[in-house]
């Protein structure tokens, strides 16, 4: 699969840009501050409708104007047009001239994985971000997972608002438990099948990235332990008093051990960020065995991160994205790629909101 058009509107530093991207290995060149992630964030944002910088739409709309457009044509099996635009008082969605009706219909036209320098979130943030790398993939392979994910954020909200509101109405808290542990267990079974199959994935790529020699291994937590409608009822008195569901998938964590030790706690902020990317790489590894073929990589500026021996491990994942019809973007400030792929490779220079292809 790759981005064969990209559009942008008044998009961030972008105020007309339209580029025609052929599969292969793009690099896109630049100084500080010129729109290289901008145009990552801009191909993210078309296939998971959401910008990777964890930012609402607002903030892409170009200073002084009223919104953004993003669209492009995406080459897989067939080929699809897609328009996005928003502003505050509009949005559009389409595919291939109609408006998109079902998200879940649309996720999947386009896929991407993301390697920022916010990817050390993973290891040093809280739980939800952990949560959404189990769920950005069980959304790409599983075609029901985004509904599940939906309808129980929507169970979770009401039966959070009935537990706040004195007297409880125990007939309607007693439906909304009911629907939380059904959805719930559904989520809980698939990120318990997900982890052991990307679990060798990860260890793996952070063997390749992380030389020293210790050993990553992630384990998924459920906040479950055993029976979710009896340990639910179990903590009911603590859920009146604090007027909140305690217990259940929007808990639960992937626990990320570097030699037994949680890595949040004690790993170096280079062995930190070696975790993370091991993370990414497995994810890409992931979608590629699923799917047949491997996502868009969006790598911004992760090189600088790592040195030459690290970036070798980064290779086999480069090559496997970037042989076939599949295709890389990456940024960075000074050309500093190793010369194996250097002869298959595009280069942009992106220089205040435009970009010129110069070889
Ligand atoms: N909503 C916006 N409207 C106009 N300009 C914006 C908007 N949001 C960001 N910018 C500008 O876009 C420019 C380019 O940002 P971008 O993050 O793409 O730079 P970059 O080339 O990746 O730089 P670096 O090498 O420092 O990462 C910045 O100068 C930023 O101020
Ligand atoms: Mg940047």
């Amino acid at each position: 699969m790759h981005l064969e058009h990209l559009r942008l509107r008044d998009f961030r530093n972008y105020q007309l840009l339209d580029a025609d991207f052929t599969p292969g290995f793009h690099l896109l060149l630049g100084p500080n501050a010129q729109g290289k992630t901008n145009v990552l964030e801009a191909i993210h944002l078309l296939a998971n409708l959401r910008s990777f910088r964890g930012v609402g739409s607002s903030a892409m709309v170009q200073h002084e104007k009223s919104g953004w457009f993003v669209g492009g044509k995406v080459v897989g099996t067939g080929s699809h047009e897609v328009k996005m635009y928003w502003s505050p008082k509009e949005r559009q969605l389409s595919l291939n001239g109609q408006t998109v009706q079902k998200l879940s219909d649309y996720l999947g036209t386009l896929r991407t994985v993301a390697f920022t320098s916010e990817d050390l979130a993973l290891v040093k943030g809280v739980g939800r971000g952990r949560r959404r790398y189990m769920d950005f993939l069980l959304v790409q392979t599983v075609p029901t997972y985004l509904s599940l994910l939906q309808r129980y954020t929507r169970a979770l909200k009401n039966r959070n608002a009935l537990l706040k509101k004195k007297p409880i109405d125990k007939n309607a808290l007693d439906s909304f438990t009911m629907e939380l542990v059904k959805i719930g267990n559904e989520i809980i079974s698939y990120r318990a099948e997900l982890i052991p199959q990307i679990s060798p994935n990860v260890t793996e790529a952070h063997r390749r990235i992380a030389p020293a020699g210790e050993d990553l291994n992630v384990e998924y937590i459920p906040s479950v332990k055993s029976d979710f409608f009896d340990e639910l009822s179990r903590t009911q008195d603590r859920e009146l008093k604090l007027g909140s569901t305690t217990i259940g998938p929007h808990r639960d964590e992937l626990a990320l051990m570097l030699d037994d030790k949680p890595a949040a706690d004690f790993a170096s902020e280079g062995q930190k960020r070696a975790v993370a990317i091991a993370l990414k790489i497995a994810q890409a590894e992931h979608l590629t065995n699923f799917h047949g073929s491997p996502p868009v990589l969006l790598i911004d500026d992760v090189m600088g991160e790592l040195d030459i021996e690290r970036r070798k491990g980064f290779l086999p994942l480069m090559e496997s994205c970037s042989e076939g019809r599949g295709q890389i973007f990456m940024t960075c400030t000074e050309e500093n790629w190793p010369s194996e792929l250097s002869s298959s490779m595009h280069r942009w220079d992106v220089i205040n909101g435009t970009i010129n292809l110069t070889s």
